[in-house]
């Protein structure tokens, strides 16, 4: 996408930002994240913290990056000359590089998936096999590291070519297809026997499980799960037309991302249970679960070669969101060719990107406060650095910025009609109820 260039439609900025929000977030970091916090509570947690949480983030995000049309720090520096807001834009660029590290490592486990697949290496394989499989993928040395850069350097080729041309065209086709495959697969891992255990637990909550760390979890989850509070959404949003209905696109964006969410729940934990798997398996439980649904399957192979061919698209559409941001940055702030602004940041990401892959296996007894090097940057993006980038936006939107320039915004300039009361609510949500829930539950659960 070119400098200031935009967005050729509003299906184009749909596509663009339901891509950045639909990924390995929903397919893998969700089910996960429900099968180690006990199931249908935290599901019930992570949907209102979508709702009343990011959602005002979300427009928020939106209302800074279309008003200013600028980076993570020029649109702080626009919107509020003078003052030393444009800082902040430190912390999305931090929150992005350090994302986008353990995201290419995930992001080239599908690779690896693909290859698997399309070579037909897990049919008829036991749950066991399954298991030692991902281990084996994920702990080699020399295979992740190689898949990652691969990864990584088509994130970097699309950043560079455009968003329209590429991504665009192959998002269309292939995020509608993603969505009947996860649904092809919601029906088969219903429909296996004993699934019925995996049902209870994604739709009967045990509230008697939440801890504190559950509602972190789930506010992380929400947070990363729809991008805000890396400056994801405010990158694109720069490039959006004054025309466009944000608000709309905002509903349309979190809807679309959370229902891949829960229809990946409903693919996944029944099958989880019908098999004999651990739900709190951890980050092995898709690429578990999925190849032996797959083997359940007529056609079963060649669904397995297109899933994982889409849930690479959908990883690779949220991974150029989170290179935008930095790229943006460079190019804008120290006028950097484009070219060289993305080189630079594949340096700094892939370093940093070896070093988490590497600690899924050799380096494994690298402890970081407790965490390998991974789930450091796992953690400490979704449960920290998100909830401070959205805390940051929904001030400055609730307490800095007047309202007046909200409601010009969120109504793009008079063009789109809202009642004075729905305006008002959104500006209550974004102004008193998100900063004060967020700061809570972070404080909470840090100390
Ligand atoms: N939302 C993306 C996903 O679900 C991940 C992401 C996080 C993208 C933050 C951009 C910024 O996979």
């Amino acid at each position: 996408m070119g400098k200031r260039e935009g967005f050729a439609s509003s299906f184009g900025v749909l596509v663009a930002m339901a891509g950045s929000a639909v990924g390995l977030g929903n397919l893998w970091r969700f089910p996960y994240l429900v099968g180690t916090n006990g199931g249908a509570a935290f599901i019930i947690i992570y949907l209102a913290c979508v709702l009343v949480l990011a959602l005002p983030i979300l427009y928020s995000e939106f209302i800074i990056g279309r008003r200013s049309q600028s980076n993570v720090f020029g649109a702080y520096k626009k919107l509020a000359p003078d003052s030393k807001w444009c800082n902040v834009g430190f912390i999305y660029v931090l929150c992005s590089i350090t994302i986008i590290s353990f995201y290419s490592v995930v992001g080239g486990w599908t690779i690896d998936y693909f290859v698997k697949a399309a070579t037909f290496q897990f049919s008829s394989a036991s749950a066991d096999q399954l298991s030692g499989m991902f281990a084996n993928t994920v702990t080699s040395t020399a295979s992740p590291l190689v898949y990652m850069l691969v990864f990584l350097g088509i994130t970097a080729l699309i950043v560079l070519a455009g968003v329209k041309n590429g991504i665009e065209k192959y998002s269309k086709i292939m995020m509608p297809l993603l969505f009947i495959l996860v649904i092809v697969i919601a029906i088969r891992s219903v429909t296996l026997e004993n699934s019925y255990a995996g049902i209870e637990f994604l739709f009967k909550p045990d509230f008697s499980k939440i801890t504190a760390q559950t509602f972190l979890d789930a506010l992380g989850q929400a947070f990363f799960s729809l991008s805000v509070g890396s400056g994801s959404i405010l990158t694109y949003a720069s490039y959006v037309s004054r025309k466009e209905n944000i608000v709309k696109l905002s509903a349309q964006t979190a809807i679309s991302d959370t229902m891949f969410a829960i229809v990946a729940g409903v693919a996944i934990m029944p099958a989880v249970f019908a098999f004999g798997i651990s739900p709190s398996e951890g980050p092995g439980l898709v690429f578990v679960t999925l190849p032996y649904i797959f083997n359940q399957l007529p056609f079963g192979s060649f669904l397995a070669v297109l899933f994982f061919f889409a849930l690479f698209i959908a990883a690779i559409t949220s991974s150029i969101s989170m290179l935008e941001v930095i790229v943006a940055y460079l190019d804008e702030e120290f006028k950097l060719k484009r070219r060289t602004s993305i080189v630079l940041s594949l340096i700094l990401i892939a370093t940093l990107g070896v070093f988490c892959s590497l600690s899924q296996g050799i380096m494994s007894d690298v402890k970081i406060l407790g965490n390998s090097i991974f789930d450091l940057f796992d953690k400490s993006s979704a449960n920290i650095m998100l909830p401070l980038g959205g805390l940051i936006a929904v001030i400055f939107v609730g307490w800095r910025m007047k309202k007046a320039e909200y409601a010009d915004e969120i109504t793009s300039g008079g063009l789109v009609k809202f009642s004075k009361t729905t305006v008002g609510i959104f500006y209550f949500f974004i102004k008193y109820i998100a900063p004060v829930v967020i700061a809570t539950i972070v404080i909470r659960s840090l100390f």
